[in-house]
């Protein structure tokens, strides 16, 4: 049993990949599996929250009393996200949006020629959820990113912090196979305005347990 610290809370939350359409057939994306966003949203429910979970293709379950709102594509999550913003107070990012979506999709199977020539596909960059977010009229209280890092953790960190207008982010190292996209375990640092701390290893509930005790630290 947990304590109800975030009861009359409402959060929201981005979780999973999202996949941008090069054909009826073919999609870019990533390694997301939505674990880390999903135990944030079990642990704000089991703590009293209302949850809106937007999820992009994922394979979990629902948690328990979390309102769900599957979506695909990076655009669909932007419109679900800027739809549910209306009384949430704290927003959480931590789905890995695609940067960039093929700039049009086409209709038909793409088929191979079999002259052996070079095929490009042109992209176009995707709206900054968080950032959008961040720096909204509607802004709630709270707004939370993560940075998924190869190097410069902390560094990057600090960037995106002032770039999102973001009151934290959520730091970790996906060059590492032990933690991050698809373990079971994750290792963080919270980077605010005021600290650095670091995190785990741990278990994504237990790290999802410390990113809502910080969230509450805040006390905004
Ligand atoms: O800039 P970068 O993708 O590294 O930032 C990661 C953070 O920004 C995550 O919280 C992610 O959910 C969010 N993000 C977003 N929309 C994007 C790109 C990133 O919400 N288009």
């Amino acid at each position: 049993f947990q304590p109800q610290d975030l009861s009359g809370k409402s959060l929201v939350i981005t979780a999973g990949p999202t996949q941008e359409a090069i054909d009826p057939v073919r999609y870019l994306s990533n390694h997301s599996s939505g674990k880390m966003g999903f135990a944030l949203a079990q642990a704000a429910s089991e703590r009293g929250a209302t949850v809106t979970l937007i999820a992009g293709p994922v394979n979990l379950a629902t948690p328990a009393g979390v309102n769900r709102v599957d979506v695909v594509s990076a655009s669909q999550m932007y419109e679900a996200a800027l739809n549910s913003i209306a009384g949430c107070d704290v927003f959480i990012g931590t789905a890995a949006v695609a940067d960039y979506r093929p700039s049009s999709a086409a209709d038909q199977k793409i088929k191979k020629d079999g002259s052996g020539a070079e095929r490009t596909i042109t992209l176009i960059e995707n709206p900054d959820i968080l950032a959008s977010i961040g720096h909204h009229e509607n802004r709630p209280a709270t707004v939370i990113g993560f940075a998924a890092e190869t190097q410069k953790t902390e560094q990057y960190a600090a960037d995106k912090l002032q770039r999102k207008n973001a009151d934290a982010i959520v730091a970790n190292d996906v060059s590492r196979s032990d933690i991050g996209f698809g373990a079971a375990n994750n290792e963080v640092l919270w980077v605010s305005d005021q600290q650095s701390v670091p995190f785990g290893p741990a278990s994504k509930r237990d790290v999802a347990h410390f990113i809502l005790d910080q969230i509450l630290n805040l006390g905004n």
